[in-house]
This record gives C-alpha cells, structure tokens and sequence, in this order.
C-alpha cells in the first residue's frame, strides 16, 4: 500500500500523483492528459459563473495540460488573447502541443514562468484564471499581488478548486496533503485574502456533493 495514495476521492499510485504539483517527464505528460478530461466537469462548471467578451486578453496561471487554454481560445475573436503560464516544462510543452492552431492563428501563447514573478505589464488582462493550482503557490498572499498587478482595473480573478477545507472534516485529504505539500483552502481564507490583496465583489460558489469551489472578486 506505501506504493499507493489516498487523493480524497480515489486510491493512486503515488509516483503519478506527486506530478499534479509539478509535472515531469513520462509521468507528468501522463498526468497532464488525465487531467485535461478528469478535471472537464469541474472547470465547466466553474467557469459558467463568469463572462467572456470576445475582445478579452486572458491568463491561465499553472495552465497544465493546457484544456482551459483551448476552451478560452474558442470563445474569444481575433481582438482577444489567451496566454497560459506554468512553471513545469512539460505542461508549456503539452499545452503548446494542443493549442497548436491557435498558436500559429497569434491568438494563444503558452510561456514557462512562476506565478510569483509573471512577465507581465501591470493592468495587462481582462481575467485571470486558476484551475487546480492556487494549492501549490508558494506564498498566497505576494502571489495574489502578482496577480492583482498584471489586472486590470475591475479585471477579474477566477480560481476553481475540486477540494475545500472544512474544518474537523479533512482526514479524507491527509495523504495527498503530505504528499504534495498542497494547502486546501476555505472559502472564508479565500475571502479575507483576496480582500486583503486588492479585490472586491468576492463571491464563492460551492458544490457539497462534490467538494468543489470557485470563486470569483474584481480588481479595485
Ligand atoms: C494540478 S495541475 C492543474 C493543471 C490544470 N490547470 C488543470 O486544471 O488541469 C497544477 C498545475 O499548476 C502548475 N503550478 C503549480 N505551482 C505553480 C507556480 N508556482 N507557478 C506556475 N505554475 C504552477 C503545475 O506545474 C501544474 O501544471
């Protein structure tokens, strides 16, 4: 069983989970096509809290396999962008491998960076977007600074997550904690720590059944 891991929802094997906070090499790329359909309901979902104009220029920040990339770049017109960041080598390649078309069309670009340090002008984008990622940041409240920089005025954040804290209600994620060394955060850390990073109009949309949450909030 030391070989395995309890994620919260299913038994796994652990050398393969360990590249959800980082992929690399075979299993990463192996990871990254299982999480571009394991994580399609979840980010359809979340992402049918917000709008998208088609002028919009939007990021993905830990853009991994590069799914969400695909499903923003369907939706702007030729005035819009959408630009995927992520540090791990593979995920850039596997991104820039499904996205492709839009790619050569100068509509999507996919660059390898850290969310703590992005390559961006300040007030550059319309939305920001985090899917599965914000678990892994390395310190939360600089990285929603980054994030609130690059915004720009009343530009929105986006993060949606497939595991909440519930306080006395976490035994089921103790594993995949030690493992990735992730935090799981609540709605109410969320709420205080956009509110103390520059957003405004937080709102947090929670599905119980199954643990998912995404919240929305808008650059002052
Ligand atoms: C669990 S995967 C989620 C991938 C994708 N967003 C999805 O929903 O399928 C987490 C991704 O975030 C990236 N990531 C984690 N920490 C990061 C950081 N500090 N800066 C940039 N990317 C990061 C990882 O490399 C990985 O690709």
């Amino acid at each position: 069983m030391n070989d395995k891991v309890n994620t919260g929802h299913n038994i796994e094997d652990k050398e393969l989970i360990k590249n959800a906070r980082k992929p690399v090499g075979d299993l990463g790329e192996k990871i990254l096509d299982r999480m571009n359909k394991s994580h399609e309901s979840m980010a359809s979902w979340g992402v049918s809290h917000f709008k998208i104009n088609p002028g919009d220029k939007i990021l993905d920040i830990g853009c991994g396999g590069g799914r969400n990339i695909e499903r923003f770049a369907s939706e702007i017109s030729h005035e819009g962008k959408v630009i995927g960041i992520d540090y791990s080598e593979v995920s850039v390649e596997k991104s820039t491998k499904l996205n492709k078309k839009a790619i050569d069309e100068g509509k999507v670009e996919v660059i390898q960076g850290s969310v703590s340090e992005m390559p961006f002008d300040d007030n550059s984008f319309d939305i920001v977007t985090g899917f599965e990622t914000i678990y892994f940041w390395p310190d939360f409240i600089n990285d929603l600074k980054e994030v609130n920089r690059i915004l720009k005025k009343d530009g929105l954040v986006f993060f949606c997550n497939e595991a909440v804290y519930h306080e006395g209600k976490m035994e089921k994620y103790e594993d995949l904690i030690e493992l990735l060394d992730m935090k799981i955060y609540s709605q109410e850390v969320l709420a205080e720590s956009l509110e103390k990073t520059g957003f405004k109009d937080f709102k947090a949309y929670v599905n119980d059944e199954k643990d998912w949450i995404c919240i929305t909030a808008r650059k002052i």
